[in-house]
């Protein structure tokens, strides 16, 4: 016979308060971790026995909430796909796809609430402040609008949206501290995807996009110290791994994503020293 426990969520929207009964122990924490909720065991039920009806109802909608979770984020993503399927300066889609795979990913590894992670990867680019004149407030603006859309609690939006204002890097003097673990994580899947044979192709993608040249003999990097500086900058592409690509490494948050940026910045620097070499006709 199959031990069953019934609990009471604790802790996350829309989950908190309702009922649901589950086997003991590991389904609980499985349960938590896809929903970002926690469990706790309820005192006035003892293992193994059955709940009053108006309670196994409550469990039935419990359930239908679950779903919920994984649809918001499921029209979600749709949303965004539409508004981002064909861009062409390296902020597309299958960057937003990549940067939400990759956030799951650092995400399960380092326990934190997914539904925030999902979403606030999935929204992070929807209105980038470098294609509306440097306004930082854009993106919150767009994502809170549509998070409205599907009345997600205050609470989980000022989370998400404080995630996509702090997200970006603003130049190499410009400090771009994360505060909630959350927050890293996507900030980390998003820097991931600006470093090796991916940062590489869409780093000429944006140059291009922006009508950079490639690479202009001469011209020297420069360390921006302001956000105005960095956006104002129009110089040749190749000057952008030193600018920023660069330095992203130092700048990870997690543990799981430090172990991938390594890799990632190695090949970068191994592509540099042959464009070089190619561009002086040594081989
Ligand atoms: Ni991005």
């Amino acid at each position: 016979m199959v031990e069953l426990v019934y609990t009471q969520v604790s802790g996350t929207w829309p989950l908190c308060g309702m009922w649901v009964r589950v086997p003991p122990r590991a389904p609980l924490k499985k349960i938590g971790t896809r929903t970002g909720a926690t469990f706790r065991e309820h005192p006035g039920l003892v293992r193994g026995r059955v709940p009053p009806r108006a309670l196994r109802d409550r469990f039935l909608i419990t359930i239908l909430f679950m779903q919920t979770h994984d649809t918001i984020i499921k029209n979600i993503a749709e949303e965004v796909r539409k508004k981002l399927e064909d861009e062409g300066s390296g902020h597309d889609w299958w960057h937003i796809v990549r940067v939400w795979n990759m956030a799951k990913h650092i995400g399960a590894q380092e326990h934190a609430d997914m539904f925030v992670v999902e979403l606030a990867a999935l929204l992070h680019d929807i209105a980038d402040w470098k294609f509306h004149n440097g306004d930082g407030t854009v993106g919150p603006k767009v994502a809170r609008q549509i998070l409205e859309q599907f009345s997600i609690p205050q609470e989980i939006t000022n989370h998400i949206c404080e995630i996509i204002a702090n997200m970006s890097f603003k130049g190499a003097g410009v400090q771009t501290p994360m505060p909630t673990l959350e927050g890293k994580i996507v900030q980390d899947a998003d820097r991931l995807d600006a470093l090796g044979a991916i940062g590489i192709a869409r780093t000429f993608a944006y140059g291009g996009h922006k009508g950079r040249s490639i690479y202009t003999p001469g011209q020297k990097p420069i360390m921006h110290q302001s956000k105005e500086a960095y956006m104002q900058n129009d110089s040749a592409t190749i000057n952008h791994f030193y600018e920023k690509l660069l330095l992203l490494k130092e700048r990870i948050n997690t543990k799981t994503a430090r172990a991938l940026a390594g890799g990632r910045h190695q090949f970068m620097e191994e592509y540099l020293r042959r464009f070089f070499r190619e561009w002086d006709g040594r081989i």
